[in-house]
């Protein structure tokens, strides 16, 4: 059954599991035209500040750090494996979305009610089992239900970090100047911190001048510095860079359905994710270089994912690796939860 799933596998896992049947399938398929599919598991065993802890019912139950928190979860469609005492008696604070909550694609204010005593912000830390990769991050709770870091897109900080360390050393042998990482959509910039720990120059971009403070906190935090920090429209930043004929050998880009720039640019991932991954095209380096695009849009596959960036980046010139899946959290009861889809290009 898993056969008719048309998708390519991960080329580069270290810290995540592949299934037995994942391996199977990838050896009876042969390397070259794999169709299965692969969900990267938890990251919790090795990040000791945070774990998935149950999820079911529409809701997951976290811990960031020291603090539990019950969240609306769409996707956790079965149920849960623990109680709801177990849950209430857990959990600091549990969001509650206010009517209308994420219709039409966007998302409106809720509130937490708080069960328990907690700090308002308090900050975590990524500590990888990869030598060199690790950062603080500052959490908080906001009235759209974030709290400040996507945990399942630790996968993606291990690649970044992993892709980033290569070009870096490759770069000092060469005496060639440092790699140049652009994120867009870059939110409080836990892959900033990623690529900027494995020594590229980063730009960190955001629509939201609240957010990019954030994130600079979490770069100082983290005992980091010297990040390139812009608060513009995602598109109108990459169409520029385009046409300045500007280049980078690492873009990250994790668009939302749907945003808008500083000065009400409308973004609509269905609309403008063409020609924004054809603004990117033009001004990721064509050799020694990645791309990770990840989307959490309802509704959009890892297929359609892996066809946009074929259609866009892979026609007449050569690359290493074109990869794609899901990301999912793995909670206690190993129920797991898919949240995004992500593509990555290596050339
Ligand atoms: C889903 S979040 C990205 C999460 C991030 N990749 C992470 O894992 O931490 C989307 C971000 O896009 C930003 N955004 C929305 N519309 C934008 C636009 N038109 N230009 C630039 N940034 C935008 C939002 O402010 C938000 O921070």
């Amino acid at each position: 059954m898993l056969i008719s799933a048309n998708l390519a596998i991960f080329g580069e896992i270290q810290e995540f599991n592949i299934s037995l049947q994942d391996k199977i399938l990838r050896f009876y398929q042969g390397e070259k035209n794999l169709t299965d599919m692969i969900t990267i598991e938890s990251p919790g065993k090795f990040w000791q500040d945070y774990e998935l802890i149950d999820s079911g019912n529409f809701e997951k139950l976290e811990r960031f750090g020291n603090y539990i928190m019950a969240r609306p979860e769409p996707k956790a469609i079965w149920d849960k494996s623990l109680t709801d005492n177990d849950w209430n008696r857990m959990m600091h604070t549990r969001f509650r979305a206010g009517a209308g909550f994420g219709k039409s694609g966007k998302e409106d204010c809720g509130t937490w009610e708080r069960r328990k005593k907690m700090d308002e912000q308090w900050y975590i830390k990524y500590n990888s089992t990869t030598p060199g990769l690790n950062f603080t991050l500052r959490l908080g709770l906001t009235s759209f239900k974030h709290v400040g870091v996507f945990p399942e897109q630790s996968s993606n900080w291990e690649f970044i970090y992993r892709q980033t360390r290569a070009l870096v050393e490759k770069a000092e042998k060469e005496g060639l100047p440092k790699p140049k990482v652009l994120n867009l959509f870059a939110y409080t910039g836990a892959a900033s911190l990623a690529a900027k720990a494995a020594g590229a120059d980063v730009t960190h971009l955001d629509s939201v001048r609240q957010v990019v403070t954030w994130a600079r906190g979490n770069m100082e935090a983290s005992g980091l510095d010297n990040i390139r920090w812009i608060l513009e429209d995602a598109l109108k930043f990459a169409r520029r860079e385009a046409k300045r004929g500007n280049s980078y050998q690492g873009i990250i880009l994790d668009p939302p359905a749907y945003g808008h720039g500083p000065d009400g640019e409308k973004w609509k991932l269905d609309e403008c994710l063409n020609e924004m991954l054809k603004c990117v095209s033009a001004i990721l380096a064509p050799k020694d270089s990645f791309l990770v695009l990840n989307l959490y849009s309802n509704g959009y596959s890892a297929v359609l994912g892996e066809t946009i960036v074929k259609q866009t980046f892979c026609k007449d010139i050569e690359y290493k690796a074109l990869d794609c899946g899901e990301l999912a959290l793995e909670d206690r009861f190993g129920k797991n939860l898919p949240l995004s889809i992500v593509v990555r290009l290596q050339r």
